[in-house]
């Protein structure tokens, strides 16, 4: 794992910006494997940014890692328009290129196989970008995710709702169940950044990248890919 301790969050973010403008010229084809949540929102940001200075989105394809099940793509707290407001409608992805699971899918079965053979279609994903939970999970795959699963409908932990209620009016408005790609659909991305601010994170970082290899840190999973970059500020890092 290449691990980058950068000073604080501007710098997370500007370097992590950095690393997906390199992907999107080295290959404008590329298909990228977005998060939500707040630690991307600087990243978003800056991309929004050189779109304005020049760079072309038009020809990248886009996969979210996860959405809610429950609400609706204009529900604000989903993550559809979490994506909408923070960088689809700010650049010129093509909205067909742009992927987020469907939270109000009648079928969630049949959502999540359609959503699986979506990436396999587009040739899997090149650079996939992941936040981290306080209990380590990456995507929603909570502590105790079987590293075999693909993308799945999971149960949040009451660690999860709680750390997300701060985007709610109230905790009893947090969805309690997800639809997630899965650790094996994550682990099949050519590249992987893990990225990590503040010290709520400091423990997380610190398992998935010096614990052992276990499904109680679903994190953990990635010291065996071959291409992880951590791009963690010195609070998160603090623990290292
Ligand atoms: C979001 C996601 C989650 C978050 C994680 C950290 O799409 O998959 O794994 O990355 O919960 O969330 P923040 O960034 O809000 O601390």
């Amino acid at each position: 794992m290449n691990i980058v301790v950068v000073a604080n969050y501007d710098s997370m973010s500007a370097e992590v910006a950095k690393l997906l403008y390199a992907q999107i010229t080295r290959k404008p084809t590329s298909v990228l494997g977005l998060a939500t949540g707040s630690t991307p929102l600087g990243v978003y940001k800056l991309l929004v940014e050189y779109h304005a200075r020049g760079t072309d989105f038009s020809r990248l394809t886009t996969f979210n890692l996860d959405e809610y099940v429950g609400l609706a793509p204009d529900h604000p707290q989903s993550y559809n328009y979490y994506m909408k407001e923070n960088l689809f409608s700010k650049v010129n992805l093509k909205p067909e290129n742009t992927h987020v699971p469907n939270g109000l899918a009648p079928d969630l079965e049949a959502e999540c196989q359609r959503y699986e053979e979506l990436i396999k279609k587009a040739g899997g994903i090149d650079l996939q970008i992941l936040g981290i939970g306080t209990n380590g999970h990456i995507g929603f795959n909570e502590p105790g995710t079987d590293f075999g699963a693909i993308t799945h409908v999971v149960d949040l932990a009451e660690s999860t709702i709680r750390d997300n209620s701060r985007f709610f009016a109230s905790i009893d408005e947090v969805p309690t169940r997800a639809i997630s790609m899965g650790i094996k659909t994550i682990m099949q991305a050519k590249e992987i950044i893990l990225m990590a601010s503040g010290g709520s994170k400091a423990d997380a970082v610190y398992a998935a990248v010096h614990g052992p290899v276990t499904p109680d840190v679903p994190a953990s999973v990635l010291q065996l890919h071959p291409s992880v970059t951590l791009v963690v500020d010195q609070a998160a890092a603090s623990k290292l």
